[in-house]
């Protein structure tokens, strides 16, 4: 979410079992005593039957089965797999589009190799706004810019489809002005919307946890749904509540929004606009209790997402992780210097931690100084991956689009349909098909496969328990908090 406005609104089947039923029916044919015990043979005879035909089936099952197996062998090889191969390298081998005639046929036939993994889409904070997070009155197949604001509505599921979306954090974002107040009840409320229209939508939409179900979802065709939790103003200084919202399917939290929590600060901290009667003094990045939120976050496997936080955030985070981090959703602040982009050496430092930039699509973050066009375009944002690439390579450059979270996108974006053309684009640069996957997804799940490992590694260790001091630079919201 990156919608200006809303930064400070302080002010503002259950299956039929076919074999009970017909056992119990054909008891009930046996009615009369006296035809019991010829019945009992009958039924003996009929089970003897009924094993020696379960074996010839068993026998045949095995037969088909050995046959298949060995054609897959003796065929190509690309599509056999073992089930103790790697399932990272399966079946993603990089493909040969040579046969596309144009650079968007090019694009879908990469696009149909890899799942195209977006950071964050703010889909279900538009639930709350346009619907009372109502799921089941919105029809996400329909158009929703004809019944939503057509300004901030990008998302439906033929424009997903059409765009290729393989797979999509969802983000579970409330505004800034719950922090210290109801932001947890609102956190969950958001969660619930996710898991409810994912629910609404099985033949579209699995929802994932790991970077294995991205993968499976996509084979599936499936767009595979995670979760992000959009600030630490979320977890209200609590450590419990972060873990539960593990339990619960959160796979990343940005570690502020447009906020600064009591261990953190937000990227308005880097910027002339900063309120210290707002916002409270600066930490300088992250506090001690700060730093423990991000390792609980590698002890648990959810991933540190360092798009909205300020730059000294991004280097105590940087510091601290043991784990790849992600942005989200930013771009690059040497093409576009807007603080909510990232700046040359932070890039540099996230190239060493292994960590991927997911370029945002927002007006305000890829068309300004020293680059500021009239008109914002898909060519800019082609630039800002391209400049990434270029300063510290391909393998940490990603797409977070933040489709539903932001009011105006450039010309040739205009919605959840739309990622093709980006990818044209970058085909008429001299992009490679292999560099085209990672941009899409290789990277992220590289990244998320490390933190995995690196939850695993973690495993050992206990939660940690620290306890952050209640602090609230609002002393008229104390009134709203138990006193312990
Ligand atoms: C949401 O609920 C409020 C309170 O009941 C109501 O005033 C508003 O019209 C509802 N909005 C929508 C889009 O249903
Ligand atoms: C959508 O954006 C246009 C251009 O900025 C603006 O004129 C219009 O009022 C916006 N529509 C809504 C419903 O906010
Ligand atoms: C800073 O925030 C305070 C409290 O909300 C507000 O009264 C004040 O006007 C703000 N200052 C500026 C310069 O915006």
């Amino acid at each position: 979410m990156d919608d200006p406005a809303v930064y400070y609104s302080n002010t503002g089947g259950e299956k039929q079992d076919a074999t009970a039923v017909s056992v119990r029916s054909t008891t009930e044919l046996f009615a009369s005593d006296s035809q019991k015990k010829m019945n009992t043979r009958v039924v003996y005879g009929s089970l003897a039957a009924l094993v020696i035909a379960l074996i010839a089936v068993l026998i045949a099952l095995i037969v088909v089965a050995t046959s298949k197996n060995s054609n897959e062998t003796s065929s190509s090889g690309s599509s056999a797999q073992g089930s103790c191969e790697d399932s990272n390298s399966y079946p993603w081998v990089v493909p040969d589009c040579s046969y596309a005639k144009t650079n968007l046929e090019k694009a879908h036939c990469v696009l149909d190799s890899y799942p195209l993994v977006d950071g964050h889409n703010d889909l279900p904070y538009r639930y709350r706004m346009f619907a009372n997070n109502s799921v089941y009155n919105v029809d996400l197949t329909s158009d929703l810019r004809l019944t939503w604001d057509p300004n901030v509505s990008h998302t439906d599921i033929p424009k997903m489809r059409k765009g290729k979306l393989g797979a999509q954090f969802w983000a579970d974002y409330v505004p800034c002005a719950s922090n210290y107040k109801d932001a947890v009840r609102l956190s969950l409320e958001q969660l619930d919307v996710i898991k409810k229209y994912v629910a609404r939508y099985p033949e579209t939409f699995e929802f994932v946890t790991t970077a294995q179900g991205i993968l499976d979802a996509f084979k599936d065709g499936k767009i595979g749904s995670l979760i992000g939790l959009e600030g630490g103003h979320s977890i209200d200084s609590s450590l419990g509540t972060l873990r539960m919202f593990y339990t619960l399917g959160v796979r990343y939290m940005t570690v502020t929004h447009s906020c600064n929590v009591p261990w953190a600060d937000n990227w308005l901290a880097d910027t002339p606009d900063y309120n210290e009667t707002l916002e409270g003094p600066k930490h300088d990045g992250l506090t001690a209790f700060g730093e423990k939120v991000i390792l609980e976050m590698n002890r648990l496997g959810m991933l540190v997402d360092l798009s909205h936080v300020a730059k000294a955030t991004m280097e105590d985070a940087l510091r601290i992780s043991k784990a790849p981090v992600i942005y989200s959703h930013s771009s690059a602040f040497e093409y576009c210097n807007h603080y909510r982009n990232v700046q040359d050496s932070v890039l540099r430092l996230t190239k060493e931690n292994g960590g991927v930039v997911m370029v945002n699509f927002y007006d305000k973050y890829i068309n300004c100084e020293p680059n500021l066009k009239d008109t914002p375009t898909l060519s800019q944002v082609a630039d800002h991956i391209e400049y990434i690439k270029n300063l510290i390579g391909v393998d940490y450059v990603g797409i977070g689009a933040d489709y539903d979270g932001v009011p105006s996108v450039p010309v040739g974006l205009e919605d959840t349909s739309t990622y093709p053309a980006l990818f044209a684009e970058l085909i008429k640069r001299g992009w490679n098909e292999e560099n085209l996957q990672k941009l899409a997804g290789r990277n992220l799940i590289r990244v998320f496969k490390q933190a995995e490992k690196v939850s695993d590694e973690m495993g050992h260790l206990p939660p940690y328990e620290d306890i952050q001091p209640q602090k609230v630079s609002n002393p008229d919201d104390l009134p709203c908090r138990t006193d312990f």
